[in-house]
């Protein structure tokens, strides 16, 4: 990179990233925040003056592991100053942070500072203070909206997808979930700055964005004539921005999926036929007590009506098993949604207690035997039918953009507009390009095809 100011001595940044890609998304602006500082990235943290952990706390399983990882980073460190390297600095970032920020002090006295998702634009000030090593260690304000603000206008782009946050936070307290507490209220960025940010995407050879919040379809931000913007809209925005081709979102909730959102999958080529929308559980009872607001029923009627819109969208979801008080027969609900959505690709997860939320309070836990074995029934219904949705590609023309070289020689990797992978020989040059390829087979994880012209 050229943009590191001259005179600055060259320090060493390791990233690890958690849990979703929103802290994907900010695990690369807390890197843009840095690279003025003089920070430039490395993937080994024993080379790093400055470690950060973008954590995830939504199952305790990801939240436990900072514990871990903390205790192995304090061992580098200290190998470190025994070969006379700088002390490195630690910091927990990301939701854990927001969570346990006291806790982790205490509990790790070796982590410099820690930063909630909605302050990291402060890290210089608290590398400052750290470095002074007085002051306050941890940064945990509510500020989604001073953040968006003071980020550098300037992202580095790793290739020719990006992800974009235009929303965060989230109002609706499912009873599991820790993400209202983390992420905080609903947020939406004004629509100029993420146009402004999608054309810089664009105008860095970024062909495909994926827009993101934590309901991203409850987007509500302002325009620059100060009226409400709907994601529909900004959508529209931005498939008129030369370059970029390709737009998808994630993740919505089944209540927010407006008409107009609905239309917008019909009417934009640019709008990939893809749809991430969690459910969680096929019962009704269970929808109740997890207070997702919504059915079974009325959860079917909104894939119907964007599959009216867009007929050949492929659905995905998140699924929760083993919620309390979940019977067999509320489990067996949910294989029957299952049966009748036919997914194209769904992620599903064994219930976590999170302490704070009211789930967590209630009578009827499942035992963990009983909660895994519903998770493996669940996981081969869904992995048959993505191995189906997959197979059923073969023989078909679909245009792939390409991401990266493959693992052959001349291999490359790009991917469908049903977010599918797919692997072609002879496709390096195509890196950057949106290419019909003709599917030759698919895979329960992948397609294979072959490029149908020569257009290198
Ligand atoms: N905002 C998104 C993502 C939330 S977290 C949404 O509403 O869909 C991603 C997924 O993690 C959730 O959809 C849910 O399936 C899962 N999840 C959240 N809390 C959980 C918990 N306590 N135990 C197990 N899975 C959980
Ligand atoms: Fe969590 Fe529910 Fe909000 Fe999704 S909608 S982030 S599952 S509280
Ligand atoms: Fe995890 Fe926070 Fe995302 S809890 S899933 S990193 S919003």
């Amino acid at each position: 990179m050229t943009d590191q100011p001259t005179g600055q001595p060259s320090k060493r940044l390791f990233i690890k990233t958690y849990g979703c890609q929103m802290n994907v998304y900010d695990s690369e602006r807390m890197a843009d925040v840095l690279r003025p500082l003089g920070y430039a990235a490395t993937d080994r943290p024993e080379d790093a003056d400055f470690v950060i952990l973008n954590t995830c706390h939504i199952r305790e399983k990801a939240a436990e592991k900072v514990y871990s990882e903390l205790g192995r980073l304090k061992a580098i460190r200290a190998e470190r100053i025994e070969q006379g390297l700088p002390r490195s600095t630690i910091a927990v970032a990301g939701c854990v942070a927001q969570a346990e920020g006291q806790e982790i002090i205490r509990r790790q006295p070796a982590v410099d500072m820690v930063v909630g998702p909605q302050a990291y634009h402060q890290i210089p000030e608290l590398l400052a203070r750290a470095a002074r090593d007085k002051g306050e260690r941890l940064a945990a304000a509510f500020e989604a909206e001073a953040k968006f603000d003071s980020l550098p206008a300037d992202r580095a782009v790793k290739g020719v997808t990006a992800f974009l946050t235009v929303q965060e936070g989230c109002d609706k307290f499912c009873s599991f979930c820790v993400v209202p507490y983390t992420r905080g209220a609903e947020w939406s960025r004004p629509a100029g700055a993420i146009l402004d940010e999608a054309r810089a995407l664009a105008d860095k050879g970024v062909r495909e964005v994926t827009l993101l919040g934590q309901n991203v379809n409850a987007y509500d931000g302002t325009g620059a004539d100060g009226s409400v913007w709907t994601l529909a809209k900004l959508a529209r925005a931005i498939a008129e921005i030369p370059g970029l081709d390709r737009i998808r979102y994630t993740t919505s909730h089944p209540n927010d999926m407006s008409d107009d959102l609905i239309a917008a999958h019909g009417e934009l080529d640019a709008l990939m036929p893809y749809l991430h929308l969690p459910v969680q559980s096929g019962s009704d009872r269970i929808l109740r007590l997890m207070n997702r607001k919504h059915s079974a029923d009325s959860y079917l009627k909104v894939i119907d009506k964007v599959r009216v819109a867009r007929p050949d969208l492929a659905i995905s979801g998140d699924f929760i098993v083993g919620f309390p008080g979940e019977t067999e027969r509320d489990f067996e609900d949910t294989m029957n949604l299952v049966r009748a959505v036919n997914h194209a690709s769904a992620f599903s997860f064994r219930y976590s207690r999170r302490p704070g939320t009211p789930a967590a309070a209630m009578p009827g836990q499942v035992p963990d035997e009983v909660a895994e074995d519903r998770l493996q029934r669940l996981q081969a219904l869904l992995f048959e039918q993505q191995t189906t949705f997959n197979a059923s590609q073969a023989g078909k023309t679909l245009n792939v953009l390409f991401e990266k070289p493959g693992r052959h020689r001349d291999q490359a990797i790009g991917r469908s507009p049903y977010l599918q992978s797919v692997h072609v020989e002879d496709a390096k040059g195509l890196i950057g390009r949106i290419v019909p390829v003709k599917i030759t087979s698919g895979q329960q994880n992948s397609l294979a095809g072959e490029l149908i012209v020569e257009t290198a």
